[in-house]
């Protein structure tokens, strides 16, 4: 089954987003951009709102939220039940928020990491799976 994953950012987060959409489509994955659709400023909790509401409901497995740090948008998306949010700048963390967190939002910073390694960041995250056991533990004491 192709993984529905649905992806928003702020005005500071487009152009990745953007980038990021397109090469993820190109891999033929379903992905649904919930915007922002321009540079306009816009506030990032909003989006990541819509987004982390979208995930908790089941309409989508897995999140990408996109602002200048990548910050603002995990402090908000975490307010949601069922969100684990994981700010993320390297290979490394991408990995180990799937494995241990069984994060289901990755979130980058536009101003952080650059195109490629943000690519290979999304990559890493989407493909790693959750390894359970003692980890799913503690995932159940955070809820
Ligand atoms: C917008 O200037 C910036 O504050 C936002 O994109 C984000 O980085 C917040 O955490």
């Amino acid at each position: 089954m192709t993984t529905k994953i649905i992806i928003g950012s702020d005005h500071a987060g487009y152009h990745l987003k953007t980038k990021i959409a397109e090469y993820l489509a190109n891999k033929g994955l379903n992905v649904y951009d919930e915007g922002t659709h321009n540079t306009d400023s816009c506030d990032y909790p909003l989006i990541a709102q819509k987004v982390a509401q979208k995930i908790a409901n089941n309409e989508y497995e897995k999140g990408i939220l996109i602002c200048g740090t990548g910050i603002g948008m995990s402090i908000a998306a975490n307010k949601i039940k069922g969100i684990r949010a994981a700010v993320v700048s390297d290979t490394c963390s991408a990995k180990m928020s799937r494995q241990h967190n069984n994060s289901n939002i990755l979130c980058l910073g536009e101003r952080i990491v650059g195109e490629s390694l943000a690519k290979d960041i999304v990559d890493i995250w989407i493909d790693t799976e959750f390894l359970g056991d003692r980890h799913a533990k503690r995932i159940a004491m955070i809820e």
